[in-house]
């Protein structure tokens, strides 16, 4: 097997060029920027096309089964480029090598590397090795949290910057806990320090990530005091972050984000289910009374609350009565918006050896469901919104163009608004909602 030189025995050649493709969630998007910043460190550069690629990695998720599906679909395409060019190295990193491990090697024999989610301060070693065999490395390590390394951040006005990696929730579907290793949170102060940098680069909005962000505890600083902290960061904005786990959010937090300004009245809160005995089934540590509860006091503290959920249909055992449980929480919180998945069993989880009582139609037919719902509610709360005025946050020129803008209200709505010359990206502008969709928020300048 050919290696692509180290940038030291290869001063004359051009730096090796790096296609990587992205799958999963913020966290995976984050760890991507973290690993161009380790290999542009080792003399790697990004490539334009996977075509002319010395290298093509993808970064991936193994959180439900079509997820994987999709990645070993996409390794089967770029197989050909190996065809073609030998000395190419494919790899494959994040959650699905990490869950996969052995097993991923068997079904795509031509992979050079294997590398999970604490492993990639090691990528240009192994990318580096030559060997036969591919590189491996699926340790996991409660202490990494990459916290030295400056991730190379592809923002415009908003950033996501991870404050704590792993989880220790194991709810009883998901495979996280076991892919992402033991929870542990960044020190303050290397969170603190790319704020500073990011909002000298023009970066006006900050989301702090973590499978469990208001977990976050590092020394005496929990979520609540390194939100405060951040607070004081000239020029970062607003502040988000993502995804908090109802079990954590504590009175003292709920508090800090009344009384933080910058701290955007917007939450996703996962429910995953409105059935107690499934909720209990998952492991989620709350009731649907105790998470109601919670939704009761958060409004009463930010009135402008805008919130969002996860929802998973068809975990094993659910029944009818136990799926109306759940449409009925979903009407009775009136979400802003949610993401909706039929449940997938997945190995090493505790749900594994449980089965899969609800049928692939059933699944599909509560899908259809709580989507359709979902999409009716969406719409009333985007349409109540007529007439009313918000700062947005400009990010530029609007998905369907014709000279329009786009922003973020507070509540994380996408605001669509005719530009002008004078306003750029990273400018807070007023406007006025005109009309609106179930997902965006067509306005005016105010
Ligand atoms: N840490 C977050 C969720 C991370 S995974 C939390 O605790 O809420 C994102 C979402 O994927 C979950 O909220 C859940 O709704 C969904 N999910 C996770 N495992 C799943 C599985 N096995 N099948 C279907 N959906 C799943
Ligand atoms: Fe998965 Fe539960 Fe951890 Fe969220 S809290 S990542 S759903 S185990
Ligand atoms: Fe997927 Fe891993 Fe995120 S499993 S959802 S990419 S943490």
């Amino acid at each position: 097997m050919t290696r692509i030189p180290t940038m030291a025995e290869n001063q004359h050649n051009p730096a090796p060029r790096v296609w990587l493709e992205t799958y999963g969630c913020q966290m995976n998007v984050a760890d991507s920027q973290l690993v161009t910043a380790v290999l542009r460190r080792a003399g790697y550069t990004p490539a334009a096309r996977p075509d002319d690629a010395d290298v093509i990695l993808l970064n991936t998720c193994a959180i439900r089964e079509h997820a994987e599906e999709r990645v070993l679909r996409r390794l089967g395409e770029l197989a050909r480029f190996k065809r073609t060019r030998p000395a190419l190295r494919l790899g494959l990193l994040g959650c699905m090598a990490q869950h996969n491990r052995a097993a991923l090697i068997e079904k795509a024999p031509w992979l050079d590397l294997v590398a999970g989610p604490d492993a990639y301060r090691r990528l240009p070693e192994m990318l580096g090795a030559q060997s036969f065999d591919p590189a491996v490395d699926v340790r996991l390590n409660r202490a990494e949290t990459y916290g030295d390394i400056a991730p190379e951040y592809a923002c415009g006005v908003r950033a996501y910057v991870t404050a704590m990696r792993g989880c220790d929730k194991f709810c009883a579907f998901c495979v996280v806990p076991y892919v992402r290793g033991r929870e542990r949170s960044v020190a303050p102060e290397d969170i603190l320090r790319e704020a500073r940098q990011l909002a000298e680069r023009g970066v006006r909005e900050i989301v702090l990530l973590g499978q469990t962000v208001n977990a976050y505890r590092h020394g005496a600083t929990d979520f609540a005091a390194l939100l405060s902290a951040l607070a004081r960061v000239d020029g970062v904005e607003r502040i988000r972050f993502t995804s908090p786990h109802p079990a954590d959010m504590t009175a003292g937090l709920v508090a800090t984000m009344a009384a933080e300004p910058k701290i955007q009245p917007y939450l996703h809160l996962p429910a995953q289910s409105g059935s107690n005995r499934i909720l209990a089934a998952m492991d989620r540590g709350y009731t649907v009374e105790a998470y109601l509860e919670l939704v009761a006091r958060l409004r009463a503290a930010i009135p402008e609350l805008a919130l969002s959920t996860d929802i998973i249909v068809g975990f094993h055992g659910e029944t009818d009565e136990d799926f109306r449980a759940t449409v009925g929480l979903m009407r009775t919180v009136g979400y802003d918006s949610a993401f909706t998945f039929k449940y997938s069993v997945r190995e090493h989880t505790r749900a594994f050896r449980l089965g899969d009582s609800v049928s692939e139609a059933e699944k599909s037919r509560r899908l259809a469901e709580v989507i359709a719902l979902q999409e009716a509610i969406s719409l009333e709360r985007y349409r109540a919104l007529i007439g009313r005025e918000f700062p947005v946050l400009v990010e530029g020129p609007a998905r369907r163009g014709a000279g329009r803008l786009a922003g973020k209200t507070p509540q994380f709505k996408t605001a669509i608004f005719p530009g002008r010359p004078e306003i750029a990206p990273g400018a807070t502008v007023r406007v006025r909602v005109e009309s609106a969709t179930a997902h965006s928020l067509i306005c005016a300048l105010a």
